[in-house]
């Protein structure tokens, strides 16, 4: 059986996190997420890292320490994990969704500025698959516009955008290490930033307010964000090997590419040098089909999120060709850290047999 994906920590992970816990340690947040945070900060470039329980909280914190007036607009692509979205209400603002490019599945540009008004105060951007899209241009705008550019880079740790990795684009990048991330804590998130003032609303901010554990004296509204030393423990030992889970990440891309790259029903985005992708996504017509087979050999597979606007939530947005159009055909193919060249041989000759 091989899954669509799986967590891979490795060896040394595990032993250290045996020593740990026979230690003599305070499992709490504490000295061991003081080094992942200093260590994901260096490897990303940017100045400060503040983790959080989930890459979920960490978007809505950073919208939440904005300030901004109830129901102001934040502008979320129609094709990103539901989370991006959902965040605006958590923080008591106003989802609006924006249709996807056709050449790399992230935000429209184009679509972007027909959805900004004096409402809209923030974008928030979302590397889909590792894949830039066209941030920089995103970027520009937000600028012209005034809106604050957060960065969703749960998929894009390893991407890079002008030579600076993502989320050191706009005000803060987010990063979820849940299971089936390139980094994975189980559960787990950061933010990076560049923002002092920033950073330091947020330290408060994920500590029920106040500027350090054990005194209670709380200096703005706050709660209770933080994680724990063994989920940090679990990112620092990973980040030791960060850059050969990148190679293998883009390794397995090219072979599924190579091998597939001849058959004409099956659509797949490119992949440039300088990004990363967190698994592998094909668009096809006959997706349904082509999942049951793969099943049927015990090789599981995933379809892509649906577009926001088909949930029940936010079916009041229309018209957004693209992503109603990539997202009903896409499908994740297997893409743990673990799978062999050999499976991925076999997984894409039963594809070319019956697609
Ligand atoms: C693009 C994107 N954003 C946000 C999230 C939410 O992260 P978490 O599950 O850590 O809350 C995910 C999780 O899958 C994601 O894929």
């Amino acid at each position: 059986m091989i899954y669509q994906i799986k967590p891979v920590i490795g060896s040394r992970a595990r032993s250290e996190l045996i020593k740990y816990i026979k230690g003599d340690n305070w499992i709490t947040e504490y000295k061991k997420t003081e080094e992942f945070e200093k260590k994901f900060a260096k490897f990303t470039n940017s100045k400060y890292c503040i983790a959080f329980p989930n890459g979920t909280l960490t978007m809505s914190s950073v919208l939440d320490c904005l300030n901004l007036k109830k129901n102001s607009e934040v502008l979320v692509s129609n094709y990103t994990m539901v989370a991006t979205a959902n965040v605006a209400k958590l923080a008591n603002l106003k989802t609006v969704l924006v249709d996807i490019s056709s050449n790399d599945l992230c935000m429209c540009p184009k679509d972007l500025k027909k959805k900004i008004n004096k409402k809209s105060k923030v974008v928030i951007y979302t590397e889909m698959n590792g894949r830039v899209g066209q941030l920089e241009e995103i970027r520009k705008i937000c600028k012209k516009k005034k809106l604050i550019l957060i960065e969703d880079s749960a998929h894009a740790i390893g991407t890079y955008c002008k030579k600076r990795h993502v989320g050191n684009h706009g005000l803060a990048g987010s990063f979820s290490f849940s299971m089936p991330k390139l980094i994975t804590m189980g559960q787990g998130g950061a933010i990076i930033t560049n923002n002092q003032a920033l950073e330091k609303k947020l330290r408060m901010y994920k500590n029920f307010g106040r500027k350090k554990s054990g005194e209670d004296i709380h200096y703005s509204i706050g709660y209770n964000y933080k994680i724990t030393d063994i989920q940090s423990l679990l990112g620092v030992e990973q980040l030791r090997n960060i850059k050969k889970r990148i190679y293998t990440k883009k390794k397995i891309f090219r072979r599924y590419y190579l091998n597939l790259k001849k058959n004409k029903k099956i659509k797949f985005f490119d992949i440039k040098k300088n990004e990363t992708p967190w698994s592998v996504d094909i668009y096809l017509k006959e997706v349904k089909k082509l999942k049951k087979i793969l099943e049927k050999k015990k090789f599981y597979t995933r379809y892509v999120y649906p577009p926001l606007n088909s949930q029940k939530i936010y079916k009041k947005y229309k018209n957004m060709p693209n992503s109603s159009y990539y997202c009903k055909r896409g499908l994740w193919l297997p893409s743990s850290l673990d799978l062999s060249m050999k499976s991925i041989d076999q997984i894409c000759r039963v594809i070319n047999q019956h697609i």
